[in-house]
């Protein structure tokens, strides 16, 4: 597969990651190694951020200021054996495989940015229970047309690089699958102490869906995804004005300060009847607001919008009344409903990233809000139940984009402060690591 005379290089990578293993990887660096050395990073901790989620700072953003996430992704879903707490040695285990790839790669998109968080049912593994402020409930369906399995493994490690060379062999260090990381040696793995449950992959920017979409289910046969596109659903998303902070989301005080939470959930997307019955117009409406299509605001995928999804707080208040008059509802326009706090920050800081995992397309939907029920409720208004006494408005039809995605998997996760990333008690201790 890899070794293909003809195979363009970008074919090459664009499978890589997808496919994994170290046979991905090698036929990855023989391709690449004309590029630039991978930077490296640095054995000195005080210098990183307690913040396992800053990444706005070290990733790109486009010329509208918007954060442009890494391209290739790779989410490792992993398991404890037992039923009990980690011990001790687990521990420090843990934090020796963090600490190799902190010195191996730089922290940043031409690096790997990286985080780990951890279940309801990690924590449910020791005696004390998690602090009063922290909300981590259990995943549950959030609309009533959903049936997805629940992500409960102990632990996601979430790895992304714009270099799909770094991101794998990250993930190979991290499983024990390769001796060095980018150079450095690696002296633990975090597949000493877990059981790697799922491995699964994503990418992100303009031409990845594109590129990807021949032959994959849910995307008809005509491969209408545009170029120039960062989704499959042929618009551009994360808008700088409608995402949180990640001051925001961060957790402010008690033993997980610095913290966040994040949910994520795995969507399978069916585009035939996006693409092939409906035109352009159509789809705008659909995806942002009918008035964005009656007065032309979108343009191509969206650039056009500059670092604002253009929802304005009219096209909020006044949802009902342009059910009825256009007999449809934009899901940004839905979403928004409940993504502002009383002062009017945004609530929920959206990272998700596109995947041909099991050759379907879908997306990885990771948000980081500061408690999980944040999201619950941005997807509730999303859902738009109390809408669907509109005539025209059916649970699943008319309503934004509901129609296109299925919700397969749902989890929810804490992302401590990185001093606590190693198999941390509910209390916010790490027995065993020193300072
Ligand atoms: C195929 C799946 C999806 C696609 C392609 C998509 C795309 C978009 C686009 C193009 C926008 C407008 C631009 C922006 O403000 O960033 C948007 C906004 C938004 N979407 Fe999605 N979205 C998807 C699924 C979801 C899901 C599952 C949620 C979960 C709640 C969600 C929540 C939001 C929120 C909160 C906003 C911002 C609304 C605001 O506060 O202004 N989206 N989405």
């Amino acid at each position: 597969m890899f070794d293909g005379g003809g195979t363009s290089r970008r074919e090459f990578v664009k499978a890589a990651v997808a496919v994994g293993g170290a046979t991905a990887l090698s036929a990855c660096t023989s391709r690449l190694d004309d590029r630039e050395p991978i930077p490296r990073g640095t054995t000195d901790s005080d210098s990183l951020p307690s913040r396992q989620h800053a990444w706005n700072d070290v990733v790109r953003r486009d010329d509208d200021g918007n954060v442009e996430l890494p391209r290739h992704q790779v989410f490792l879903y992993l398991t404890l054996p037992g039923d009990g707490p980690p011990s001790d040695e687990d521990r420090r285990t843990v934090e020796s495989a963090f600490r190799t790839l902190d010195e191996a790669y730089e922290r940043s998109n031409e690096g790997v940015v990286y985080s780990v968080a951890y279940s309801p049912r990690y924590f449910s593994r020791f005696d004390a229970p998690l602090p009063e402020g922290i909300d981590l409930p259990e995943p549950r369906s959030l609309s009533s047309f959903e049936t997805p399995e629940f992500d409960r493994q102990d632990a996601l490690v979430h790895l992304a690089s714009d270099r799909a060379d770094a991101v794998l062999e990250a993930e190979q260090a991290l499983r024990g699958e390769s001796e060095t990381a980018n150079g450095i040696e690696v002296e633990s793995t975090l597949t000493d102490v877990f059981d790697v449950d799922s491995r699964r992959t994503g990418f992100v920017g303009p031409g990845m869906p594109a590129e990807r979409q021949d032959g994959l289910k849910g995307i008809p046969d005509t491969n209408p995804v545009p170029e120039e596109s960062p989704l499959f659903m042929g618009f551009k998303a994360g808008f700088a004005k409608t995402q949180a902070t990640e001051d925001y989301v961060t957790i402010g005080e008690g033993p997980f300060a610095g913290g966040t939470t994040k949910h994520v959930s795995n969507v399978r997307q069916r585009l035939q009847d996006w693409y092939v019955e409906q035109d352009f117009d159509d789809r705008v409406s659909e995806m942002f607001s009918p008035v964005h299509a009656s007065e032309g605001l979108v343009e191509g995928v969206g650039e056009n919008l500059g670092d604002d999804s253009g929802v304005t707080d009219e096209m909020v208040d006044d949802i009902r009344d342009h059910a009825m008059e256009f007999g449809r509802v934009g899901h940004a326009q839905k979403a928004a409903r409940a993504n502002r706090d009383e002062e009017g920050n945004v609530r929920i800081l959206r990272r998700h990233v596109e995947s041909t995992d099991d050759d379907t397309a879908s997306l990885h939907f990771p948000t980081l809000q500061r408690r999980i029920s944040d999201f619950e409720e941005v997807r509730a208004a999303m859902n738009g139940d109390d809408l669907t006494d509109v005539p025209t408005i059916r649970q699943r039809v008319n309503n934004g984009i509901l129609e296109y995605i299925f919700v397969k998997h749902r989890g929810n996760f804490l992302v401590p402060p990185r001093e606590l990333r190693a198999l941390p008690t509910p209390t916010g201790d790490v027995p065993g690591l020193d300072g």
